[in-house]
């Protein structure tokens, strides 16, 4: 799901790319769209995917707490975009900006965090997060939501403790304790 929605956006980066300068009606319409899916993206993967791994994966929470900061600066500048008018000369400057901060933390979500899930998630516990994944895109809001970030985030923590028994029940079943 995620995977498919980082192709989906690098499409419009380069449909983006291709379009003439002075395509701006284009560009504006590609512009929106990248705005739409980036926010409802980020809304989804910091609601369910963020704080599962937190949960669930030890060592990893710097690289979450990373992700999070990229994904708050991202939509800070996605809100930039919105604003800006597409004959404004800082239009293509914010969005080539926007396209180089997206590209990096999406090969920095798949080649690490993703592959972690991978390892520590079951089958049946992907297919969950699919699915939940799929459901949460339905009502994810297409506007960016700059606030809500880290309060998100952050309430997993004291989640983290909860479940933490759960996780200590697990390894010791897979390690035949
Ligand atoms: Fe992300
Ligand atoms: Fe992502």
């Amino acid at each position: 799901v995620l995977k498919a929605d980082h192709r989906d956006v690098e499409q419009l980066f380069k449909r983006f790319e291709r379009a003439s300068e002075n395509a701006h009606e284009e560009r504006r319409r590609i512009a929106d769209q990248v705005i739409a899916a980036l926010s409802q993206h980020s809304a989804i993967e910091e609601r369910l995917l963020y704080p599962w791994m937190r949960d669930y994966i030890e060592n990893r929470d710097e690289e979450v707490l990373e992700a999070v900061e990229e994904h708050r600066m991202v939509k800070w500048l996605l809100t930039e975009i919105a604003a800006t008018d597409e004959r404004d000369e800082a239009f293509s400057a914010r969005m080539a900006v926007l396209t180089e901060a997206v590209r990096h933390h999406v090969k920095e979500e798949e080649s690490e965090l993703f592959v972690d899930l991978r390892n520590v998630a079951t089958r049946a516990e992907l297919l969950e997060l699919g699915e939940a994944l799929t459901a949460a895109k339905r009502n994810a809001p297409k506007t960016p939501d700059v606030d809500g970030t880290i309060a998100r985030v952050a309430a997993s923590v004291g989640h983290a403790r909860t479940v933490g028994h759960e996780v200590v029940d697990r390894v010791e079943s897979l390690v035949g304790m």
